[in-house]
């Protein structure tokens, strides 16, 4: 990394810091000394301004529209690879060999089955519950049956670190047609020889007397699903998760607070978001011209559009959109709501209120589509984000703990409440 520096005026004072230049030309100045030379912080609600790590794994420029892992396009993976494939270059930096990638698909596979003293949790819960309250809740319970995996040692969850992340991957997926199956009311079926979302699709809909019958590709698009969705750099709960193990938390639990972060319909619960809006789009028996409208005057928001970082088309909404075509014509099912769907992306695309605002289709906008037409609930939606974004939680956990000079995080604050004053007894207020 090539070093210069960037100076900072304050009053009559300059302060000096280095410039850090990442691989990919991103500059970044370097203010950790800000507060000790100057007193003052820098102020940045929401991070927009704000890189909070230096990392490896995701590179992403928004301007112009570019996802890569660890160096490969995300198009070039979405064509090539598969999910734990992807996973394998997420989490460990290149792409596997063919034995290292067989050996992980089998350790994936036999890490499936869930202990049986974590049934009876699935008891605890209402049917009611929301699926992602059930996944957090099991993902951290997890870590009480893995004593030796879950220490909070870093050195010794590091040890077990392979063993961990493998187990993590397999087990998110069953917890998840677990949760599915309690909601429903169905018995909890086992997990089979098969592969890796044929297996997650087996456990929700298989019946002791009809074995699922996968005859319209629905693994090999959820596949993608998942693969598209493996990393993202910081995100709300990628940057939660490494919030969580800066303090020295083991991966079950700092993949438990990721999927609480991921859970709100500005992040990971747009996907559930926007099946909703089509769905009453439709049921008001609009085309999407008068919800453009609404979200124009602030009164709704187009929900599967606009990103933080994306100021152009989102590469993984390109793919999802050509895969939702793809998945309804093998079913052979005219959903009217793709058709409503390309509507708002047509008019937002064109109207000058979403262009001046460089608001673009995000990846959760066709996602829904697909997974509704594989079978899979609303509610669940969320809880398949999750089950994608599990590699690029553990790839990031393992950043920090591999890394020794690692601090915890502990953001400032600008300080906006009472100046001191003196306690009022209770009979004098
Ligand atoms: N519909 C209508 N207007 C929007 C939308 C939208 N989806 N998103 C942003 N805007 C408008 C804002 O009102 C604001 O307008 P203004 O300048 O007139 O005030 C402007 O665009 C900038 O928006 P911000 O809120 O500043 O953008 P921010 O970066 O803070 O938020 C976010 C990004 C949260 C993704 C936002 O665009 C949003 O809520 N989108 C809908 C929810 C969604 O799809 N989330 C998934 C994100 S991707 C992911 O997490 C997987």
């Amino acid at each position: 990394m090539e070093n210069t520096t960037g100076t900072i005026r304050l009053g009559s004072e300059n302060f000096e810091f280095p410039i850090i230049e990442g691989t990919e030309g991103e500059k970044a100045l370097d203010t950790r000394t800000l507060r000790a030379k100057s007193g003052c912080i820098t102020f940045d609600e929401g991070y927009g301004n704000t890189g909070s790590c230096i990392s490896d794994i995701t590179f992403i420029n928004g301007e112009k529209g570019i996802l890569r892992h660890r160096g490969y396009a995300i198009e070039e993976l979405a064509k090539h690879s598969s999910f734990l494939e992807t996973a394998m270059l997420v989490i460990y930096g290149s792409l596997p060999q063919k034995s290292c990638l067989s050996a992980f698909r089998k350790q994936v596979r036999e890490s499936a089955s869930i202990h049986t003293g974590m049934h009876s949790h699935f008891d605890g819960f209402p049917t009611s519950a929301h699926p992602m309250a059930i996944l957090s809740s099991m993902l951290n319970s997890l870590g009480a049956y893995y004593p030796k995996m879950s220490s909070n040692n870093r050195e010794q969850d590091l040890a077990y670190f392979d063993e961990t992340a493998a187990l993590l991957i397999s087990k998110v997926r069953t917890i998840a047609a677990m949760t599915y199956r309690m909601k429903m009311g169905l018995s909890f079926v086992h997990p089979a020889e098969k592969r890796y979302t044929e297996n997650f699709l087996h456990m929700m809909f298989s019946e002791p007397y009809s074995e699922y019958d996968d005859k319209h590709g629905a693994g090999k698009a959820l596949d993608l699903f998942l693969m598209l969705h493996a990393d993202h750099e910081q995100n709300c709960s990628t940057s939660t998760v490494r919030m969580v193990a800066s303090g020295g938390a083991n991966l079950f639990a700092s993949v438990s607070a990721g999927v609480c972060a991921l859970w709100g319909p500005s992040h990971g619960g747009a996907n559930m978001a926007v099946i909703k809006m089509l769905e009453e789009i439709h049921a008001a028996g609009d085309d999407g011209s008068k919800f453009i409208e609404a979200a124009k005057k602030g009164e709704a928001k187009l929900m599967g559009f606009g990103h933080r970082v994306y100021k152009n088309y989102d590469p993984r909404a390109k793919i999802l959109g050509k895969s939702a075509e793809g998945i309804l014509s093998s079913i052979g099912m005219n959903d009217p709501l793709l058709d409503i769907a390309r509507k708002l992306e047509q008019a937002a695309l064109e109207d000058e209120y979403f262009v001046s605002r460089k608001l673009y289709p995000n990846v959760d906008f066709y996602s829904g589509i697909i997974l509704k037409a594989i079978g899979i609930p609303v509610e669940m939606f969320t809880v398949m984000f999750a089950i994608g974004r599990m590699p690029g939680w553990i790839a990031n956990w393992k950043e920090i703990a591999e890394n020794p000079k690692s601090r915890i995080h502990r953001p400032r604050q600008i300080y906006s409440g009472e100046t001191q004053r003196d306690y009022v007894q209770l009979v004098d207020r």
